[in-house]
């Protein structure tokens, strides 16, 4: 054996067993009315893509519906994992179970690494320092895409072949590697949907804070005023520092953050609202008139439904290394302090949260969660090397909702071979279309999903087309053909 083929031998090995995929037993998941079984499997994944020396691996989660799945003509969607544990469909993504359902397609939801269980470096003490954070990247994270597709390709993993195109789908940071996929990866793909797509890297995202200004308008022009009001009367409470203050972060349950850090958990409290479709919601919080009034539903709220445990806000907390199940704070703080910035402070001219949510209290932040940090985002980077809001792609729709905080770092308007859809529509926010189908969704978001299904249909018919083109395996039957006439 030359010395050629014994490396051929050892790569190929190497390949098999990096690729390994082990499954844990179905379990059943109720969407709208149907029960559904989806299964979770480990794949052997690369830690490092881009050190051809390295050899080190970790287990990757990714989950499975295939009951729809055929494999003569099936679609195979590649559902991306984002900053947090994967969960596989659920009925906040339930509308593609609808849609695989009418493709005969697989849905396989693929875990981000370092988050859930998917973990390079282990779930130990050190699971989470900076030199094993160093592999949190997106072009690694993207490279594990491409090389977990390429494996499931190329091992007919599940009945899959060739006959099978695959669509990427994503929403939010999972919604821009979903664009970034096609532009760096497109031979792997036939198209992708890119929703809530943070594509725009951008440093001091003032434009964040600024759509809740606009969406809370919606509701007319006492409701982001009342919400500013209340907010300087909360800041005024905290600068005097007394037991007034005290009182009210435990109110929240919050009396352990600093008041830094509690100005910003309460500045997410009503973003997070307008961003998943809940700014009616707020605007009735804000019905009454007095602080105090408007406090007890505050609370109500914050309590029951807000952004709990407000743990997360202790920028203290994001300094530790050690892995704790479902966690994620410490892992994303390390994606944006480092690469794409996106910090949320108050804008300048209708602040909708304390203006001491600014630039420097997140650059600050970043300070402490990874020790004197000087590495400041590289937004600009990030633009230059995916094309920001110039990206430069074919086959990717962007869908945005009208009233989302994050649409600014999206692309909102078509361009090139990109479609762009605004759903238009009451509390449609971050993400809307995702989510299984109510009877009362409005025709607007209606036609943004039957958008979507013309999108895929016109991919997978240029699709086959192409494969029947290209098909020569009954080439002596289309020769005789031609002798014949
Ligand atoms: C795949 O994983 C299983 C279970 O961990 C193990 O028994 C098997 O040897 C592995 N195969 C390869 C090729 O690595
Ligand atoms: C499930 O709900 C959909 C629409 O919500 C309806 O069209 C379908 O008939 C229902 N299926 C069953 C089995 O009830
Ligand atoms: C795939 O083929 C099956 C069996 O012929 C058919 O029932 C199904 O509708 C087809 N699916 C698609 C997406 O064409
Ligand atoms: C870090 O987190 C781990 C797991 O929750 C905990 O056991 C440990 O005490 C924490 N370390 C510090 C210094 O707070
Ligand atoms: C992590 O989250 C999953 C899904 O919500 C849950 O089933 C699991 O129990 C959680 N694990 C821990 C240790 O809290
Ligand atoms: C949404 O619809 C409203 C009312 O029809 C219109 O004024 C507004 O310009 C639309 N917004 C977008 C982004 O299309």
């Amino acid at each position: 054996m030359s010395q050629a083929q014994k490396l051929i031998l050892v790569f190929l090995f190497v390949g098999v067993a990096l690729g390994n995929i082990s499954n844990e037993a179905p379990y059943s998941t109720k969407i709208g009315n149907q029960t559904i079984e989806q299964t979770t499997y480990y794949f052997t994944q690369k830690v490092d893509h881009f050190d051809p020396s390295s050899t080190d691996t970790y287990n990757q989660r990714f989950t499975v519906y295939s009951e729809a799945f055929n494999p003569a003509n099936g679609t195979v969607f590649i559902f991306i994992g984002g900053e947090g544990p994967q969960q596989g469909l659920t009925t906040g993504s339930g509308w593609y179970m609808l849609v695989a359902q009418q493709f005969s397609a697989m849905v396989i939801c693929v875990e981000h690494r370092f988050y859930g269980v998917s973990q390079p470096f282990g779930q130990g003490q050190d699971a989470w320092t900076v030199d094993h954070l160093k592999f949190l990247t997106v072009d690694q994270s993207l490279a594990d895409l491409a090389y977990f597709i390429s494996y499931i390709k190329a091992n007919n993993f599940l009945r899959i072949n060739d006959r099978n195109p695959f669509i990427t789908v994503g929403g939010s940071y999972p919604g821009a590697m979903s664009a970034w996929f096609r532009y760096k990866y497109p031979h792997l793909t036939i198209g992708a949907h890119a929703s809530s797509a943070v594509v725009n890297a951008i440093m001091d995202f003032q434009q964040y804070d600024y759509q809740i200004y606009t969406s809370t308008s919606l509701s007319g022009p006492e409701c982001p005023i009342k919400i500013q009001k209340f907010n300087e009367i909360v800041e005024e409470i905290l600068t005097q520092n007394g037991e007034a203050a005290q009182n009210l972060k435990t109110l929240f349950k919050a009396q352990n953050l600093q008041n830094d850090d509690f100005l910003s958990y309460f500045g997410d409290l009503w973003a997070g609202m307008v961003q998943y479709g809940k700014r009616t919601v707020l605007c009735d919080l804000f019905a009454p008139d007095t602080f105090g009034e408007q406090l007890k539903l505050v609370v109500d709220y914050a309590i029951t439904q807000g952004n709990q445990p407000v743990d997360g806000y202790d920028t203290q907390s994001l300094t530790n290394t050690t892995y704790v199940a479902n966690e994620s704070g410490r892992q994303w703080t390390w994606q944006v302090c480092t690469y794409f910035g996106w910090f949320q402070s108050a804008n300048q001219v209708q602040p909708m949260r304390s203006r001491t949510v600014n630039l420097q209290f997140y650059q600050n932040q970043c300070n402490v969660a990874f020790q004197n940090f000087q590495n400041f985002p590289k937004s600009d980077l990030v633009n230059t090397f995916y094309g920001g809001a110039n990206l430069q792609a074919f086959n990717i729709v962007f869908t945005n909702g009208v009233e989302d905080e994050w649409q600014w770092a999206s692309i909102r308007y078509p361009q090139g071979n990109m479609d762009a859809i605004i759903s238009n529509c009451t509390d449609c926010g971050h993400c809307v279309e995702f989510r299984y189908p109510k009877p009362e969704d409005s025709p607007q978001l209606q036609q943004t999903r039957a958008s979507l299904i013309q999108h895929y249909t016109k991919w997978i018919t240029e699709f086959r087309n192409n494969q029947n083109d290209n098909d020569n395996s009954n080439f002596i039957e289309k020769m005789l053909k031609v002798i014949r006439k």
